[in-house]
């Protein structure tokens, strides 16, 4: 269980809630194109709004260079905000300002604003206690509900909370709560699926999945610094040579603990990532020189499918190939496929490619939980404290 106060330990009523969201989300020409991460806060967003709070959000969007910059306004973000919530949501262009003092000080029970981009200000990736401060003088209660940002130690996700009560909001709750009790009490077999291109992004998980999990299923560019660990010829593949010993250990680990760390056995392979490439499918002993393999094989397939369909809990994060090009997609489709089937298992996946993955397939209402983090999830997994969450009062505080 979640140990933290939320929301609904505290009255919020008439009370000044600064939100923390993560609206980090992708733009185009100006419009959001993928509002996942403003829907997932609508339920912290509309239990302050029905339980009288002054709602006052506040957010990153991108990596601006601690200095307002037009491309990363939140000005797109309010707008569908707004659409979604049914009701007009105040936009103030500063942050802890003149400004932004007045806009909060001319709030009524029940209304929201939101601030522009905390990234703007120097102070937010710094840490900065007199920015923090600052954001703090705005509010009564501060509210985190920024998972996708809860790793990040800045003003507005861990500084802030050292000023004002702090609490979490409902998906924060959701996501730790989702993330920590499947590692703790997995339904079993327990099946994870890893891809994506590096092992070193996500030594810690392996090793931390290798302590729970019945099954690993590894795919993606990261498979062939543990291929290139046992011996195997792969061409040129990707491979992390600094990280190929680390591999073995994690091979060594998985069969000392009795974990089927299943490898691909073959591989759709190519000499060139583009999507007009010319390929063909062999052993994964047979990549030849100057050929690289992009996608698992169908025989993979096939194998990581059985195993997912055996699955009472299943965790997937990252792609099993270069699943954004057509000719390296099947890899990928078929694994979310099998994990969108098995209606027996608590499905969750995480981590910005998996979920694209699951979008571009239409499978995102297949599964049980797609987290809104991605750093954050694997942050989470691997055991590192996220400095968002931390940092808010204890349940029995
Ligand atoms: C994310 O998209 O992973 C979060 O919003 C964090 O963004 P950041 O990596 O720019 O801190």
């Amino acid at each position: 269980m979640f140990a933290k106060k939320t929301v609904k330990d505290i009255d919020v009523r008439g009370k000044r809630c600064l939100v923390r969201v993560d609206f980090n989300v992708p733009l185009s020409e100006g419009a959001v194109t993928d509002d996942t991460r403003v829907r997932a806060a609508l339920p912290t967003i509309r239990y302050l709004i029905d339980h009288g709070a002054r709602v006052i959000l506040m957010s990153h969007l991108g990596r601006p260079k601690g200095a307002p910059d037009p491309q990363y306004s939140l000005r797109p973000v309010r707008r569908v905000l707004q659409r979604l919530l049914g009701r007009n949501v105040v936009f103030v262009d500063d942050i802890v300002g003149p400004e932004a003092q007045e806009a909060v000080a001319r709030m009524v029970d029940g209304e929201v604003l939101m601030l522009e981009n905390v990234r703007f200000h120097p102070g937010e990736k710094a840490n900065d206690p007199e920015f923090a401060e600052a954001l703090a003088s705005l509010a009564d209660i501060f509210v985190n509900d920024a998972f996708g940002a809860a790793h990040r130690a800045h003003a507005s996700t861990a500084g802030v909370a050292q000023y004002l009560p702090a609490v979490a909001g409902l998906l924060l709750a959701r996501e730790v709560d989702t993330l920590t009790s499947m590692l703790a009490e997995p339904e079993r077999p327990f099946v994870a699926i890893l891809g994506g291109s590096k092992v070193s992004d996500k030594i810690g998980v392996i090793d931390r999945l290798l302590e729970c999990v019945d099954v690993l299923l590894i795919g993606g560019g990261m498979c062939f610094t543990f291929l290139v660990a046992k011996g195997v010829d792969v061409g040129e593949s990707i491979v992390e040579q600094d990280w190929v010993e680390r591999a073995g250990e994690m091979l060594k680990k998985a069969s000392e603990r009795g974990v089927d760390l299943m490898l691909p056995v073959d591989f759709v392979i190519a000499d060139q990532i583009v999507e007009d490439a010319e390929t063909k499918i062999v052993g994964r002993e047979e990549i030849p020189e100057g050929m690289m393999g992009l996608d698992i094989g169908p025989t993979t397939g096939e194998l990581y499918k059985g195993a997912i369909a055996t699955a009472r809990t299943i965790f997937w994060n990252g792609p099993m190939g270069v699943f954004e090009l057509t000719p390296f997609e099947t890899g990928t489709r078929e694994v979310a496929t099998a994990v969108a089937r098995n209606n027996r298992a608590a499905s969750i996946v995480g981590g910005g490619d998996s979920v694209a993955a699951l979008k571009k397939f239409d499978l995102e209402e297949r599964v049980t939980f797609v987290s809104t983090g991605g750093g954050a999830a694997m942050k989470l997994l691997e055991g590192t404290p996220l400095p968002g969450v931390e940092t808010l009062l204890d349940k029995d505080a």
